[in-house]
């Protein structure tokens, strides 16, 4: 009686064969070995030594999961999960400890080529992201992200990692989560710790797209040919619903002012900065006595270098928020999470979308398959990587049910842009492998599809139940199939 219900969901909730599936981590979330060998300074090394109480749990990075040397046992946690692909990060000053590319470091060099051997060796793609999070001090000694030498750094860094890693790596992310590193990490949350919300962050912003543009067309240039790989970066996208409808437009030009920023420039046919964003910022710098826009204007060679400089579409996508006209005297907090205060934008939530442990992330499938509507809408048929997506807990339960559900209730809406929507989706990745340090939240929040005894020398990583289910859905394609099997045994 049971098989019958499970081919009737198998049939219904079934992704396609060639769709891939895989699971993420992050090198400052997870690697530890923060000095191990001649590893330089990251900021978030820096950030953390320096200014401690920024975390909730006053801990940091410097050991975390211990993968700088447990890389062999994580290998094998993946094959149990069956995933098609690892998305992990290099850490930038492990491989250039100055951050410039003159001194190479031996020892890093060889831990990323060890793990991406290890992986193919058992059948898994690399997805690598060059930079998630952890730039060299040094180089944000010279201003980091608001300078504008940047974007050649970066591309330095990118031909380093093309001639080590190149011939085994085909699916590149130049950044992860931009949105992040400029409006988080210039709203005093994240490293490096500045206060610089409308203005450090726009130059912020204009550099990594141009970063991220430099690395893709040196290897459109110079290894694409020989490599056959693709070359994208991943945005974070959370969806934005109206508060009420009256508050349409303005929940419009708030996602110009967080999606199509970073996504408008690369993806349009026209490039350049969204028009009804520019239109707004230009409108607005000059009633406020600025002689140009805070947004920083491009170039036309810097539209025609940025614009198309994909392979692909990479999202992270956790949540949805509603929007409304903040009231007067209301304050807005961190960017994102809070509101925007560019925009005088309050962000809020509805009752029904249940609560997780972090105080950003309700929970809302629909909001996801509006999302990738949007998307298609606004940017078309390009391929689809699903970069990011998973639920937070406080990390104490092996059986945790409600990131299963999370997982199921998200899949399906992704299916459903699929099938109905016609978006064109072909990989999804889970966040993540393990618990990990979750920045401003230490270890506090947690998730991993495995759990990791921070407490323990060996960081012990125990499956939970979303493993297993996830090692069923990687495996069947099938987004309930095993998952109620195991139900059903439980019961
Ligand atoms: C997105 C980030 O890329 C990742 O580092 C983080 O852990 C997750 N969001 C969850 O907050």
């Amino acid at each position: 009686m049971y098989s019958a219900v499970l081919c009737v969901a198998a049939a219904e909730r079934r992704f396609p064969d060639g769709f891939k599936f895989g699971i993420a981590t992050s090198s400052y979330q997870i690697e530890g070995g923060w000095n191990a060998s001649d590893k330089g300074v990251s900021i978030w090394d820096h950030f953390v030594h320096t200014k401690p109480e920024a975390i909730g749990d006053r801990s940091n990075g410097d050991v975390a999961c211990d993968s700088y040397h447990k890389w062999r046992e994580d290998i094998q946690l993946l094959e149990d999960l069956n995933v098609d692909f690892y998305r992990f990060s290099i850490s930038w000053p492990r491989v250039l400890p100055t951050g410039f590319p003159n001194y190479i470091s031996e020892d890093g060099a060889r831990y990323y080529s060890d793990l991406i051997d290890g992986l193919l060796e058992k059948g898994i793609e690399p997805v690598v992201t060059m930079y998630h999070w952890d730039l060299p001090q040094p180089l944000q000694d010279l201003g980091g992200w608001t300078n504008p030498l940047i974007s050649e750094w970066f591309a330095d860094y990118a031909r380093v990692i093309y001639d080590l890693y190149g011939d085994r790596v085909k699916i590149w992310v130049t950044i992860n989560e931009a949105t992040a590193v400029c409006d988080i990490g210039y709203d005093d949350l994240h490293a490096p710790g500045l206060e610089s919300e409308g203005r450090g962050s726009y130059l912020c912003t204009k550099h990594v797209l141009l970063a991220h543009a430099k690395a893709y067309r040196l290897y459109e240039a110079e290894y694409k040919l020989k490599y056959q790989g693709q070359v994208s970066l991943t945005n974070q996208m959370m969806w934005l619903e109206p508060e009420t409808v009256e508050d349409t437009e303005l929940t419009e030009l708030a996602i110009a002012l967080s999606i199509d920023r970073y996504c408008y420039p690369i993806f349009s046919l026209a490039g350049g900065w969204p028009p009804a964003l520019e239109r707004y910022m230009a409108q607005k710098s000059a009633q406020e006595g600025e002689p140009r826009s805070r947004l920083p204007p491009f170039t036309q060679e810097e539209i025609q270098l940025v614009r198309g400089s994909y392979d692909y579409l990479g999202l992270n996508h956790y949540t949805t928020h509603t929007a409304r006209p903040a009231a007067s005297g209301e304050t807005i907090g961190t960017y994102l999470i809070d509101g925007f205060k560019e925009l005088d934008v309050k962000l809020g939530t509805r009752p029904e979308w249940s609560s997780t442990a972090s105080g950003w992330l309700k929970v809302y499938p629909e909001g996801f398959r509006a999302l990738l509507s949007y998307i298609k809408q606004q940017y078309g048929d390009t391929s689809i990587y699903i970069m990011e997506n998973g639920f937070p807990d406080a990390g104490t339960d092996l059986d945790d049910q409600p990131r299963v559900d999370y997982y199921t209730s998200y899949l399906e809406q992704v299916l459903l842009a699929m099938e109905e929507d016609g978006v064109n989706v072909v990989g999804y990745s889970a966040w993540s492998l393990m618990d990990s340090f979750e920045w401003n939240d230490g270890y506090q929040v947690r998730l991993g599809l495995h759990h990791v005894d921070f407490t323990s020398p060996a960081r012990t990583r125990t499956a939970r139940r979303s493993a297993k289910y996830y090692a069923a859905v990687a495996r069947t394609k099938d987004i309930d199939a095993e998952y109620q099997f195991d139900k059903i045994a439980d019961e």
